[in-house]
């Protein structure tokens, strides 16, 4: 048992992967086979192994493809091109979200276009896709997981059923907690900080062994039988990943049990605070990887950074808004009716209120209630 690492105020996050220990009767597989990356037989394991864990979760009536990457990222951009993105097509995207979704479409030669945000689910919903997709031509769009929630998949299935609008749901940090929808293209990232966390590395949720085959082939040069038959990229996972993957899924139920105990937690020393400081709703349906709460009276930014000078590591994670960032300052900006606009009142809701407190699976009830007390104190 390795000792757990002491809570550190100046850590907002830290990882919950396998040790040592766990990983060398993989590794030792690794030196027996000589088998290092394309597609070797931990891959395959691994694959095999998370579909059907995915099943069962979702006591689903057929395990669905997954194919592994090299992250999360790649996952994006490889689903995009599936779904025929490329140069001259639009990807609408949230304008509140990790960089990596409108660079996806952009790395593609695409545009990515910024949409607003629903205040309450903090995300771009069906209802926002639609308004957009009324005045602008789209060509696909990117629902995303804000902070590991998951999003309703009937919903987008049914969107891309009745406006022929491909769907590509990034749920990054929302394994298992994401069901998958019949038709859309769900991808996961096994980043270190997310659940499932592997180092560096993503799986493409593909409705059909067709689809997965073709996605499998984008990660490899396009090629098959040494040709180049699709655009591609070098985006497989190599033999060593899916090591530290397959220890990790043999430790997923523990994973899983210790960022719900420091979640309930957080809930129990947060709850005398009512409406000065609440969870988001849907944080008790995620598997954790941030600890994210809404401040009353736009009290977000100046309460993080005073925290911060506490020692305590609040952050604001996807904050502020993409177009705030000086590269996607000049992307095209629509609101949850639909018409252009400048700043988005989601988007700035969010960020006048939302923060991020420190979460790790390592924090005891003394170093949450800590946390907590340094905030009341602000208050
Ligand atoms: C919402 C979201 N999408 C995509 C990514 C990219 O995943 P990766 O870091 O595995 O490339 C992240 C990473 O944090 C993310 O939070």
């Amino acid at each position: 048992m390795t000792a757990l690492p002491p809570f550190d105020r100046a850590r907002f996050a830290i990882p919950d992967l396998p040790d040592a220990d766990a990983l060398l009767p993989y590794l030792r597989r690794i030196d027996e086979n000589r088998w290092y990356s394309n597609f070797g037989p931990l891959v395959q394991e691994f694959e095999a192994r998370f579909s059907a864990a995915m099943a069962a979760a979702h006591r689903a009536a057929r395990a669905r493809p997954f194919v592994t990457m090299a992250s999360g990222y790649y996952a994006l951009s490889l689903g995009l091109r599936l779904l025929s993105v490329g140069p001259k097509s639009r990807v609408l995207v949230p304008a509140v979200t990790f960089p990596a979704c409108p660079l996806a479409p952009q790395n593609l030669g695409a545009e990515a276009v910024l949409a607003d945000v629903d205040p309450e689910s903090w995300t771009l919903t069906p209802a926002i896709a639609r308004a957009v997709i009324a005045r602008h031509k789209i060509d696909a769009v990117m629902p995303v997981c804000v902070y590991g929630f998951p999003l309703d998949a009937q919903a987008w299935d049914s969107f891309e059923k009745e406006t022929g609008v491909p769907v590509l749901i990034d749920a990054a940090a929302a394994i298992e907690v994401q069901r998958y929808p019949a038709r859309g293209i769900v991808a996961h990232s096994l980043h270190a900080l997310k659940p499932f966390g592997i180092g560096e590395g993503g799986v493409l949720a593909l409705p059909n062994e067709a689809l997965a085959r073709r996605a499998r082939q984008a990660t490899n040069f396009g090629m098959k039988d040494r040709r180049t038959f699709a655009g591609g990229e070098n985006a497989k996972m190599s033999e060593y990943h899916a090591a530290v993957a397959l220890a990790q899924m043999d430790r997923w139920e523990t994973v899983k049990r210790r960022r719900k105990d420091v979640l309930d937690l957080y809930l129990a020393a947060l709850a005398p605070l009512g409406a000065a400081a609440r969870a988001h709703p849907m944080l008790a349906q995620t598997i954790p990887s941030a600890m994210m709460i809404r401040l009353e009276g736009r009290k977000g930014q100046a309460t993080a950074k005073a925290l911060c000078a506490r020692g305590v590591a609040a952050h604001r994670l996807y904050l502020p808004p993409l177009y705030d960032h000086p590269h996607f300052a000049r992307l095209r900006r629509i609101d949850a009716r639909g018409k252009a606009a400048g700043r988005l009142d989601g988007a700035e809701s969010m960020n006048a209120s939302v923060i991020g407190l420190p979460f790790h699976p390592f924090m005891a009830e003394e170093d949450v209630q800590k946390t907590v007390d340094a905030l009341a104190s602000l208050l």
